[in-house]
Order: C-alpha cells, then sequence, then structure tokens
C-alpha cells in the first residue's frame, strides 16, 4: 500500500468512512480557488468534524509523509488553497458552528467552516459586529480569513482579520493541539503565536477553533459617491480628506473601467464624464450622521467631485455594494485571461502607483483596470489580455508594478496573500536572511513539510538573490 493508502486507512478509521472522499467528480471541486492557479485535484479530501479528527488526520499524515493543504471557502486569490503537491485536501464544512457569543465580554468562539458574512449577520442581530469584511464575505470562511489575514473595505477604520483575533486552537503538523493567545481581552504570556499562525496560508498549523473580538454594532450608515473627473484627483482627495480629520468607514476606489462595469447596477446616476469614483462610507451614532454626511460631501466637493451622490435607503446601498463586491468577478468575464494583483503603498504615494499603472498601460497597450481600498493605500491592479502571445508582456509590467511598489516602500500583497502565484517575487520584498528565517520557523512548526507545501517560499529564492 502507498503512504496515502496508509494514512486514509488510518483516517478512516479515527473519522469514520464517510470523511473520506475518493471520487473524482467530487474531488475535482476542491483542485482550485478564485485565482490563475493551475488547479491540482488533491488524491483525497477529508471533512473533519472536531478537533480531535484534525489532530488524527493530521498524525497519520505525518507518520506517512502525506501532503495537506487545509482549505475554506475556497475564495482564495493566490493558489493558498490548491494542493499544489497532490495529498489531501482538509475541509471544514462539518465545523461550520458559531460555539458562543458573549454578550459581555463581547468575544465570539468559532469553528474553521463558519462563512463570515454569516457570522457578520449573526452578531448583528445582536446589536455586535465582527468588522473585517472581505468581499467574498458571502463565501469565503472564517479559517481562510485567518490563514490570509483577510482585510476588505473596512479595514480602513476597523483593521484586518488579525485585530480581532485573541485566540486559537491549533492542530500543528503531527497531530499536537494547542490553545494559542487568550479569551481575555489583554493577554501578554510568551510568543504572540496567535500572531504569526494568523497570515500563515496554512503552513504552520491548522486553526479548529478561534475566539474573536467583537465590537457594538454602529447605529447608522451612509453611503455615497464621489464622482471625479480624473483620476488624477482621488490621491490628493484622499489625503486632505484624511488632514481634515474625516473617519470613514471605508474610501474605496473605482477607475474608468470599474465604473463601467459597476454604472449599469450600482442603482444610482453616475454622471457621464465621471473617470473616478471615491466610495466613501461613514458609520456611528444616528444622531450624528447626518452633520458627518453633509461636512464630508461639502470637503469632497471642495475637493472637486463633480456630484456627490448618496445611497439614500438601505435598498440602494445594498445594491451598490453587491455591485462593488462583485467588482473581481466581473472583470474576470472581460477578458479570457486576468491577472489580479493587491499592492499596497503608503497612502501618500497612491498618486504615483496610479501613475505607474497608466504609464503600464500605455506602454505596454494593456487593459489594466484597477480598484480597491484607497484609504489603505492597497489597490487591486488587475492585468487583462486575451492573446496568449500577450502574457509576456504581461508579466514584464507585473514586475515593473511590484519594483515601482518596492521602490516607493510599499508591500506586495495587503490581504490575499502570497499562496502559489506571489512566491516568485516574494525575493523582491523580503531579504534572503529573512526568508530563510521564516523557512526555518516553518521547519519548527511542520519538519516534514506536509502543511499546504509549496506556497509562499519560492524554491529560488537564492538564485533571485544573485547568490547561486
Ligand atoms: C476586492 C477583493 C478582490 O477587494 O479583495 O474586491
Ligand atoms: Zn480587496
Amino acid at each position: 500500500m502507498s503512504p496515502l493508502d496508509n494514512a486514509l486507512l488510518a483516517i478512516e478509521r479515527a473519522c469514520g468512512s464517510g470523511s473520506v472522499i475518493r471520487d473524482e467528480s467530487l474531488r475535482e471541486g476542491y483542485a482550485g480557488d478564485e485565482s490563475e492557479t493551475t488547479p491540482c485535484i488533491p488524491e483525497a479530501v477529508v471533512r473533519a468534524s472536531s478537533t480531535e479528527e484534525v489532530s488524527q488526520v493530521m498524525r497519520a499524515a505525518f507518520e506517512h509523509g502525506v501532503p495537506v493543504t487545509p482549505r475554506g471557502g475556497g475564495t482564495g486569490r493566490v493558489g493558498g488553497a490548491v494542493p499544489v503537491r497532490g495529498g489531501i485536501v482538509l475541509t471544514f464544512e462539518r465545523m461550520a458552528s458559531i460555539k458562543h457569543i458573549d454578550r459581555n465580554e463581547l468575544t465570539t468562539r468559532v469553528q474553521p467552516g463558519v462563512i463570515t458574512g454569516e457570522l457578520k449577520r449573526t452578531v448583528e442581530e445582536d446589536l455586535l459586529y465582527y468588522p473585517p469584511d472581505p468581499n467574498s464575505r458571502d463565501s469565503c470562511a472564517i479559517g481562510g480569513n485567518l490563514a490570509t489575514n483577510a482585510g476588505g473595505p473596512r479595514a480602513f477604520k476597523y483593521g484586518v482579520t488579525r485585530e480581532y483575533v485573541l485566540g486559537m486552537e491549533v492542530v500543528l503538523a503531527d497531530g499536537t493541539v494547542l490553545q494559542l493567545g487568550h479569551e481575555t481581552k489583554k493577554g501578554v504570556t510568551g510568543y504572540d503565536l496567535t500572531a504569526l499562525v494568523v497570515g500563515s496560508e496554512g503552513t504552520l498549523g491548522i486553526v479548529t477553533e478561534a475566539t474573536l473580538r467583537l465590537i457594538p454594532k454602529p447605529e447608522a450608515t451612509v453611503t455615497l459617491l464621489a464622482c471625479f473627473s480624473g483620476l488624477d484627483e482621488v490621491a490628493p482627495a484622499v489625503q486632505t480628506l484624511l488632514s481634515q480629520g474625516h473617519v470613514p468607514s471605508c474610501i474605496e476606489l473605482l477607475d474608468s473601467e470599474a465604473i463601467r462595469i459597476v454604472r449599469p447596477e450600482a442603482g444610482l446616476t453616475i454622471p457621464d464624464e465621471t473617470k473616478a469614483i471615491l466610495l466613501v462610507e461613514l458609520d456611528g451614532e444616528a444622531g450624528r450622521l447626518d452633520g458627518d454626511l453633509e461636512v464630508c460631501g461639502n470637503a469632497l466637493t471642495d475637493l472637486g467631485a463633480l456630484e456627490v451622490l448618496v445611497a439614500q435607503t438601505s435598498g440602494e446601498r445594498d445594491r451598490l455594494w453587491a455591485s462593488r463586491r462583485e467588482l473581481s468577478h466581473s472583470l474576470r468575464r472581460q477578458a479570457k485571461n486576468k491577472l489580479s494583483e493587491d499592492v499596497v503603498v503608503p497612502r501618500t504615494k497612491m498618486a504615483d502607483l496610479l501613475r505607474t499603472c497608466a504609464e503600464l498601460s500605455d506602454e505596454n497597450e494593456l487593459v489594466i483596470p484597477t480598484y480597491g481600498h484607497a484609504g489603505d493605500g492597497n489597490l487591486h491592479v488587475n492585468f487583462l489580455w486575451d492573446d496568449p502571445d500577450q502574457k509576456r508582456k504581461v508579466d514584464d509590467a507585473v514586475k515593473r508594478l511590484f519594483e515601482r511598489v518596492i521602490e516607493l516602500r510599499g508591500t506586495l500583497s495587503g490581504e490575499h496573500g502570497i499562496g502559489v502565484l506571489k512566491a516568485p517575487y516574494l525575493p523582491m520584498e523580503q531579504s534572503l536572511a529573512l526568508i530563510d528565517l521564516q523557512q526555518r520557523i516553518k521547519d519548527v512548526f511542520d519538519p516534514k513539510h506536509i502543511l499546504n507545501p509549496g506556497k509562499i517560499f519560492p524554491a529560488d529564492a537564492k538564485r533571485f538573490h544573485g547568490v547561486c
């Protein structure tokens, strides 16, 4: 029997035969994610139902040296859940319960398979709020959000996933179960391994439960669209708006290509001459929001907005956000191929980044729609092309984009992670010593390299740095 067969036998014994899927037509559904990573069909899919079962799965995989790729909602953008080395995909559909909401402590204890949007809606019924809001929130899972340290539009005001994680139960590669962090609001005992594991893309351990911090739900929300006649006007507008002390819950940028897609769906009449939009949302006490809306709207008009449109009803807001949340999928339908980047620059350098995108587009005759979380300097730069011959041009343009981002003291990924697609570029941003240190940490957590292998670290980092 092969090592895989041996491992699966032990897993079936521990978790029951229904936990292991070997039927190819079912395994196909676990081969890819929402990125351009080439799908790889796993040799088996295992559905775990408890921490104990995850531990048994890892014990068997460890003993037989079988790769295990944990998978959340499969909405990743960099191939993080793609089982590039084969073996087992471990899924959490059966570990999808919100175990507890503590209204006094403002915490919730959740399993990794909980869909993020469901958690948000559930706590909101109790007038509580879980702020992280990746745009895939209706299909992504908390486990995946923890793996990538997911962000979203409201990260601007409220921060990313990591800022809401107090503690986690984690299963290591050899099946050891650990409790990381704490349940309390404060806690500084030992190294902050919670922070390390959040964002480690499933390469250090498997989260089987997490205690997340909640906040009181903002009483009211208003959404406005500031329409500008030129893309070059938006970066200074964001800068000035924030220096004036406005604290929106998000500031999202849409360029003209994004506007073309959103316009028919948005439900508001966007002026024809609009070339860029800032989607700004304010939240807080109901009694103050009308005043804040007026001040912010006036500020945006003073900053050159042609028009400031306000979504008046919750229906209008929902419609607007539905089209914004779909943007990434809608762009994918515009061409045969799409590569989506997730770069971040200091907010003061956003104008330089937008200029670089425009130059790359002109010089290479490529369509490069750009949108995203302008308040954070985090833009999704999308390369669209039909002709396979254009791929080389795209690769060159991506490299030049990354070089520029690093020159501007930015970073290659704000919220999607490195996974497979960005791994070759990691050495552009990080020194060999830093990559080496991280790989040694990986060795400690996962000495046999069975946990989500083939992710984050480029195989040829040394060559990239000119070492060999
Ligand atoms: C978004 C995803 C792609 O912001 O991060 O739409
Ligand atoms: Zn995003």
